[in-house]
């Protein structure tokens, strides 16, 4: 089992590796309140099926009492409606301040739990069991939690973090290979920002889906993401680093009314960035071509279907935008990307300058 301690405003641990979930009832009761008594799984319909049982039984011989909100999975159940269920469940059961919450599942299971805990009694215990590798190289760890309004996504939240994360590798093996590829993106993506290693570790490998691959890029992911997240917490400055390929890639998710999902549609925006960085002289080498090799050789479909009007459109309507300029994360060289506010009239010729 690998051990990377997370020092933010709550200082935690990640825990990765395998037959973790059977064991989660006794790494989670050092982490909680000695009082702690009841504790709430929180999962949707398809995690549930496949991974409540053995958790709640693992939590149950810590001597644990427990209770279980499911969901419809999706992105429309991160929504005000779920939380407001999810909040009254917890006070019909009379969760109390020394309980805690257990979010198990992907990304939205995380979002939606840790908001749950953040608000709850004005706060309690959560525990990060995250079962997609997105949410295990991204979402668990840095503390942001939300659900999405009806103007967009992510649009209220808390900054809340966990008091663990308990990564089981073991749970990988039921994800499909689109899921693996989300996650995947933002590894390559973390690597791209800070670990230039991490592309020729790619290079050696020969699949995925192997522990060994997952183990390794979610221990850097999460490395780097930890290193990120201690220096700017609350998203003011470096963080913003971790966007690297999103202002495209989530003009392409928009464009594809969300057809295309998130790490895909990083993994196009990623590309789009380095080349135009590159043909407009901001990059000070090539991080196109090593990006674009381990894309490739995980089988990332990175043909982007839009015009650079219609993305630019789409991009600008952004909530991250402020008055007329953009901030852009450019890869100066591989592993080392910067910030570089540009006025918002530029941004149609860069991302053309990305497309060609
Ligand atoms: N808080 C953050 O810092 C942060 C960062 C990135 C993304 N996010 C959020 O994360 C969400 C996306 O997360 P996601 O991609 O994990 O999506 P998700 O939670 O919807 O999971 C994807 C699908 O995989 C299924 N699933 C989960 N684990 C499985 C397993 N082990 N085997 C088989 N199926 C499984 C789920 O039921 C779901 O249908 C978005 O809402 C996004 O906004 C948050
Ligand atoms: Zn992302």
């Amino acid at each position: 089992m690998e051990k990377i301690l997370i020092t933010a405003s709550k200082t935690y641990e990640v825990l990765t590796g395998e037959g973790l979930l059977p064991r989660a009832g006794r790494l989670i009761r050092p982490v909680l309140s000695e009082k702690a008594q009841k504790l709430c799984i929180v999962t949707d319909d398809t995690v549930d099926r496949l991974y409540s049982g053995v958790l709640s039984d693992s939590l149950t011989d810590a001597g644990y009492e427990t209770v279980k909100f499911v969901f419809p999975p999706g992105e429309a159940s991160k929504s005000l409606d779920t939380l407001s269920e999810l909040l009254e469940f917890l006070a019909d059961h009379q969760l109390t301040r020394s309980d805690a919450l257990i979010a198990l599942g992907g990304g939205i299971v995380g979002d939606l739990t840790g908001f749950a805990a953040a608000s709850y009694l004005r706060g309690i215990d959560f525990v990060q069991v995250p079962t997609t590798l997105l949410a295990a190289v991204d979402s668990s760890v840095g503390g942001k939690t939300g659900i999405n309004l009806k103007a967009g996504k992510n649009l209220a939240g808390a900054f809340w973090q966990p008091s663990l994360v308990l990564f089981d590798i073991d749970t990988m093996k039921t994800l499909s290979y689109d899921l693996l590829l989300d996650g995947a993106a933002e590894a390559i993506k973390a690597g791209a920002i800070a670990d230039r290693e991490l592309f020729s570790y790619i290079d050696r490998v020969d699949r995925l889906d192997a522990p060994e691959t997952i183990r390794y890029l979610s221990s850097r992911a999460i490395e780097i993401k930890r290193q990120v997240v201690e220096a700017d917490e609350r998203d003011t400055g470096v963080r913003q680093l971790l966007n690297f390929g999103h202002t495209v890639g989530h003009a392409i998710e928009k464009c594809s009314d969300f057809s295309i999902s998130h790490g895909h549609a990083v993994a196009m925006g990623m590309v789009i960035c380095a080349r135009a960085a590159l043909a407009l002289g901001w990059s000070q080498e090539d991080c196109l071509s090593p990006l674009l090799a381990s894309l490739e050789k995980f089988s990332f479909p990175l043909a982007c279907p839009y015009s650079a009007e219609e993305l630019c459109n789409a991009a600008l309507k952004d909530k991250k935008r402020m008055g007329d300029t953009i901030t852009l994360v450019i890869p100066a060289a591989l592993g080392d990307c910067r910030l570089k506010k540009i006025p918002i009239s530029q941004l149609n010729e860069f991302i053309k300058a990305g497309l060609s």
